[in-house]
């Protein structure tokens, strides 16, 4: 007999703790956190489990590879909506399906009202292509190169209402080196995100 069974034939519920991760495009964070928790199984043994991949974008290539590993999949397109308030509530009608225990912003390029951080508050999320709180916002590499900065980097941190600020979980730092262009950097951070992404959710699973 299963666990599960187990515990539900002694009357005991047991509740699994859903991770719902929101993508835009790529998706090679949601990827990496589907390959750690998959290699390491830090998912199954906090009995948590990846349940969704969302996207606003029908064509983000991340959904292929959600499908392709059984993971269920959802797209809630913004264009649709003429507010973020209506995409939003879409959104988090389209999130609490798979009733989660966190939400993982991984790439996803919207804003959120503050209506929406709030529902989720504590539970969500997001990684961010800097060393925050420096260099919150669009075109962080080349900001940090035009800056004269040394070094950069990447951060986890729970969201607030304000834009990528929020509780820092996680950060790695890479170095700038001559002669660097943004897209060469920002390759580097994200083999770094690939990294700190699943250590950041890993870490926090026992405290939801
Ligand atoms: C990452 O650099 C992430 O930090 C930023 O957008 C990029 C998304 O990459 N917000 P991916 O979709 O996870 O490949």
């Amino acid at each position: 007999m299963s666990r599960g069974r187990r515990e539900a034939a002694r009357g005991k519920v047991v509740e699994m703790k859903n991770i719902v991760i929101l993508i835009s495009g790529s998706g090679s964070n949601m990827a990496a956190i589907v390959r750690s928790a998959r290699r390491e199984g830090w998912d199954k043994s906090q009995g948590a489990r990846i349940a969704a991949v969302i996207s606003n974008r029908a064509d983000a290539a991340g959904l292929v590879f959600a499908r392709e590993q059984g993971i269920a999949t959802a797209v809630v397109d913004h264009k649709r909506h003429a507010t973020r308030e209506a995409f939003d509530a879409e959104l988090a009608a389209a999130i609490d399906a798979h009733q989660p225990s966190l939400v993982v912003l991984a790439g996803f390029m919207r804003i959120l009202t503050p209506g929406f951080v709030q529902r989720y508050q504590g539970r969500l999320l997001n990684i961010h292509p800097s060393l925050l709180p420096a260099f919150p916002g669009l075109h962080t590499h080349q900001r940090a190169i035009d800056a004269g900065c040394k070094v950069a980097g990447a951060t986890v941190h729970q969201v607030t209402s304000e834009l990528d600020h929020g509780p820092i979980l996680e950060q790695a730092v890479v170095p700038i080196l001559p002669g660097d262009t943004a897209e060469k950097l920002a390759a580097r951070v994200l083999t770094q995100e690939h990294l700190i992404y699943p250590r950041a959710i890993a870490q926090l699973l026992p405290r939801l």
